[in-house]
């Protein structure tokens, strides 16, 4: 459980909050790169509790500012994006990605004051299908996170998004909530269910494991483990990750390049990011005669897209009409009966409410990685707040590529992180396929 102080700390992200502080010492993914077309429509964005305007000018450049234009506050999504920047409809007032105010055409040229007026427009830089947003004080931004599945080349990489509609971190919790797997996603499969070969199989056949959990450089990791064949252990790693980023472990660890960002819109809107490889292969999902696990099917529908603060990327199952819960598919198909394991997660995320009443719960062993996470984080945020000083991940982006989620086996005689350490080992060898991406804004 959590004070409603500490709840309120974790959760609240908007600007001058401790949690809101510590997520702009970070860039932060504030949209597709596709989802801006050059000259096209500016588009409304709602970013750690701000209301800005995004638009890819004739250069290519993407500009997020403040959507209140600075003469009278108009909202410049009505604006005219125009040659090389964004006209407000109002007056006429036009700006450039910078936020520098290059035209003022509703004041006579003598007392033309434009250079000394600027919209509040943030850095952008775009990088692995991204247009990321650096919304700081530092002059200098830090690089970007050189997390393992972002230095891949784009065709190989295939990235879901979709809204939710509740707090960031009730989100990310789901991602390192590795014990409801057994149940709300293959609480129906059994272990004869699955092919022998597959090591996953030892998932369904114990679903109490023990866990390990720890602090690290880049935020914080777990291990579920539980016997295998004998002298064997089976474990299942995930961390997260500085300040907003899961590894989850759905997967072998040897290529198990993946992650999910919680990228908070604000605090009751989350914009969820799945990134994983095309290559690396999916245990679990299907039966040991190739077909889905009833109910695991994806099942990915959006609404049509409106303008709104939150009109981008909602799905169609949500909580007005209860995920499309089917009763008998519950009895008799599957655990839960929803379809689709992100539908799933969805439902259960949402129904805890926009900001879960942390007060009212009772942890178990089986939420250590839960209750580690958040001291992290609110030790974190009380840390820049008091001494200035944020977390090594700012300031050393290859911290990240030492975190790995993934199954496997070792030795029931090893320690968990010398387990863990001598698999990073071997299971690097993708990284021969990795090349350090060039910023495209840069
Ligand atoms: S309010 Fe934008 S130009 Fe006047
Ligand atoms: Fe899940």
């Amino acid at each position: 459980m959590l004070t409603p102080a500490a709840n309120e700390m974790l959760t609240r992200v908007g600007p001058g909050t401790p949690m809101g502080n510590l997520m702009r010492e970070y860039w932060i993914p504030a949209c597709l790169s596709s989802e801006l077309k050059a000259d096209g429509e500016p588009m409304r964005l709602m970013l750690l509790g701000e209301q800005l305007v995004a638009f890819r000018d004739t250069n290519g450049k993407i500009g997020i500012m403040e959507h209140r234009c600075p003469h009278r506050c108009a909202s410049l999504f009505f604006g005219r994006n125009e040659e090389g920047g964004l006209r407000c409809v109002y007056h006429g007032w036009k700006f450039d990605v910078e936020g520098n105010c290059v035209d003022m055409p509703n004041v006579p040229a003598a007392q033309d004051f434009k250079h000394r007026i600027k919209a509040k427009a943030y850095k952008v830089v775009e990088r692995s299908g991204f247009a990321w947003t650096y919304m700081g004080k530092r002059e200098q931004p830090p690089e970007l996170p050189n997390i393992e599945i972002m230095m891949l080349p784009e065709e190989e990489r295939v990235t879901r998004v979709h809204m939710r509609e509740c707090n960031w971190f009730q989100s990310l919790e789901g991602d390192i909530d590795t014990s409801h797997f057994g149940f709300l996603h293959v609480g129906g499969v059994e272990m004869e269910d699955v092919s022998p070969n597959d090591m996953n199989r030892w998932a369904v056949a114990d679903r109490a494991p023990d866990y390990k959990a720890t602090e690290t450089e880049w935020g914080t990791m777990y291990a579920a483990y539980r016997p295998a064949d004998p002298g064997s252990v089976y474990y299942r790693f995930a961390h997260f990750m500085f300040p907003f980023i899961t590894l989850t472990p759905n997967g072998y660890f040897e290529d198990q390049l993946a992650c999910t960002l919680n990228v908070p819109m604000d605090d009751t809107h989350t914009m969820t990011y799945n990134l994983a490889w095309k290559k690396k292969t999916r245990p679990l999902e299907t039966l040991k005669n190739g077909d889905w696990i009833p109910g695991l099917q994806p099942q990915v529908e959006y609404l049509p897209n409106t303008n709104d603060w939150f009109g981008r990327w909602r799905l169609v199952a949500r909580r007005e009409n209860d995920y499309f819960i089917d009763r008998d598919m519950q009895k008799n198909v599957n655990y839960s009966g929803i379809q689709g394991i992100g539908r799933q997660d969805q439902a259960m995320i949402e129904c805890m409410g926009e900001i879960v009443d942390r007060s009212l719960e009772h942890l178990a062993p089986s939420d250590r990685m839960i209750a580690i996470t958040r001291k992290r984080l609110l030790e974190a945020a009380q840390t820049l707040m008091r001494e200035g000083k944020a977390p090594a991940t700012v300031d050393d982006p290859d911290i990240y590529r030492r975190a790995r989620g993934g199954a496997f086996i070792a030795p029931d005689s090893m320690d968990w992180l010398d387990a863990y350490a001598d698999k990073l080992k071997t299971a690097l060898s993708p990284l021969g396929l990795l090349q350090r991406l060039p910023l495209a804004a840069e």
